[in-house]
């Protein structure tokens, strides 16, 4: 099956699947406004390989074969990997019986990829990130050419109050500060897409049975994952309606009035003995800094589950 969209926006999505990150490919797989043109994986949820192999899952369940999946960094720019097998399970989508996946790796290293398709598209290339930024932040590092040709990074990580991971980190930026550091540093269109919206996007009861009603193979995988997601997030949190983060991030590309966002300034903790990892969002002004990025600031939430729906229906 290709991808339904010729003339959408262009997208590349690195991700660290994880649930979340799975109808966050969806979302976009499946939405006439968006361009799928290559996946990238990130160590996060889980190590490279079963994110890798993850990400493949994920499209082929859906009967998406046409859009390239490479693997990138294993791990931060400079600290050990923390995953997060706790709420994803040690494979990282826990609760299915996961299928072979029906293509293998690209040969190429996710930053080749990108460079790759940012090259080749007629237009500037959209980035969504649903895991650390470690790919992005290589990418950037080392390939600045290409790096001036991404219309913006749309992100899902990072809070405006507190966080998941610690009392004030959000797991993506936890992981890799460093790459978020670099990321905001170079200058790139940056949108935050926090905790702070996508603890709106609540797998509530009625959603599920929303979604399953679909009733297509990728919805009938879907309600298998998200009755592990529930459940976990349900005992670690206390949340059994269990929010959905990634997908709102491809929302804000698809659906931008969907989303509301300031410009205002971001900076992360690098150091703190307490907060590394702490995305501190000048919503005030009151440091007088320069604003460097777009920061979410509510999801229209029927909307979001509307286009989920419509977006799981046209794959397979
Ligand atoms: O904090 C939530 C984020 O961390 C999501 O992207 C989830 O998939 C994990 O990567
Ligand atoms: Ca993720």
């Amino acid at each position: 099956m290709t991808t339904l969209r010729e003339a959408g926006i262009p997208v590349i999505i690195d991700c660290d699947p994880g649930h979340d990150d799975v109808f966050a490919l969806w979302l976009a797989a499946g939405h006439p406004a968006i361009d799928l043109r290559a996946v990238t994986t990130v160590g996060g949820n889980v190590p490279l390989m079963h994110t890798s192999r993850n990400a493949r899952v994920a499209l082929s369940v859906a009967g998406v074969a046409d859009v390239p999946v490479a693997a990138g960094a294993a791990g931060p720019l400079s600290r050990a990997l923390q995953t997060a097998e706790w709420i994803h399970g040690e494979n990282g989508l826990g609760g299915p019986d996961l299928p072979e996946p029906t293509f293998p790796l690209d040969s190429r290293p996710a930053t080749a990829l990108m460079v790759d398709v940012i090259a080749a598209a007629a237009e500037r290339v959209t980035i969504i990130a649903t895991g650390p930024l470690t790919n992005i932040a290589i990418l950037v590092r080392d390939h600045p050419d290409a790096a001036e040709r991404i219309e913006e990074v749309v992100w899902m990580g990072g809070s405006t109050e507190r966080g998941n991971v610690t009392p004030y980190a959000e797991f993506n930026a936890w992981v890799d500060p460093e790459a978020l550091a670099l990321v905001l540093s170079s200058g790139i269109r940056l949108t935050m897409v926090g905790l702070n919206v996508t603890h709106t996007a609540l797998v509530t009861g009625a959603v599920r049975k929303r979604l399953a009603a679909v009733g297509t193979r990728t919805a009938a995988f879907g309600e298998e994952l998200l009755e592990f997601f529930c459940h976990t997030n349900d005992q670690v949190f206390g949340l059994p309606d269990g929010p959905l983060h990634d997908p709102v991030a491809v929302m804000a590309v698809a659906e931008p009035e969907a989303v509301r966002r300031v410009h205002t300034r971001l900076d992360v903790e690098l150091a703190g003995s307490e907060t590394v990892g702490a995305t501190s969002v000048d919503l005030d002004g009151v440091l007088r800094r320069q604003p460097n990025a777009w920061v979410a600031r509510s999801l229209d939430v029927d909307r979001f589950w509307a286009s989920m729906g419509k977006a799981i229906a046209r794959l397979r």
